[in-house]
């Protein structure tokens, strides 16, 4: 493990910075391969997560690592983390105020592992990080912004009950590994919407 990603980890532990640190069991750092070239970024851990402390480790996890089998990659070569890092009470989307108080550490974990890609699944990430919202019709595209690129797609608990959005997620991750694999040629890849501020 990374020093500075570990220090980070233990001050999530036991952040008290919002409100969300009374009603959580435990606190959920991001997890995973500290050198990987994609960050995925949820949007906050549920019932599962909170009771273990790690992230996508429920229902959406387990789509999530399905998604990633099918662009042959496995979970643990990669760096999956949250919005908020701990869970809202009964799942309901964090607020503006967590979503602010908590993004530092989102913020800490991009500048030390320096991922050719982050990868945004679904809305509540699209909107805390990029102020976007309507994920569905902007899934698949490439985003720049103050020289970091995104990738943008559904979130996995979509998933769960519908096939089709399965396949979605599925033909997304395996696009997403390409323009990683691109990346890392030094290939240029195309960007769809470029933010200028
Ligand atoms: N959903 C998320 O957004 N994050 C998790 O860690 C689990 C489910
Ligand atoms: Fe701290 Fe984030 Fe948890 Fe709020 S959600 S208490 S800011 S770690």
């Amino acid at each position: 493990m990374n020093q500075e990603l570990e220090t980070i980890k233990q001050n999530v532990i036991k952040c008290t910075k919002c409100d969300l640190c009374k009603t959580r069991t435990n606190a959920v750092p991001g997890k995973g391969n500290f050198q990987s070239d994609v960050i995925f970024v949820g949007e906050a851990p549920g019932r599962n997560e909170d009771k273990n402390g790690e992230p996508f480790i429920g229902v959406a996890g387990k789509k999530l690592s399905i998604a990633l089998n099918e662009a042959g990659i496995s979970r643990d070569e990669v760096y999956i983390t949250n919005i908020v890092k701990c869970r809202p009470p009964n799942n309901r989307v964090p607020n503006t105020n967590e979503r602010d108080t908590c993004k530092e550490y989102l913020k800490q974990e991009i500048s030390i592992i320096k991922p050719k890609l982050i990868c945004i699944l679904g809305n509540t990430a699209f909107n805390s990080i990029l102020g976007g919202s309507e994920i569905t019709k902007f899934r698949g595209k490439v985003v720049r912004k103050n020289n970091l690129l995104y990738f943008l797609t559904i979130h996995p608990a979509a998933t769960i009950y519908n096939q089709k959005l399965m396949d979605v997620l599925k033909k997304d991750i395996v696009k997403l590994f390409d323009l990683i694999k691109d990346l890392k040629n030094n290939k240029e890849v195309p960007i769809d919407i470029e933010y200028t501020s």
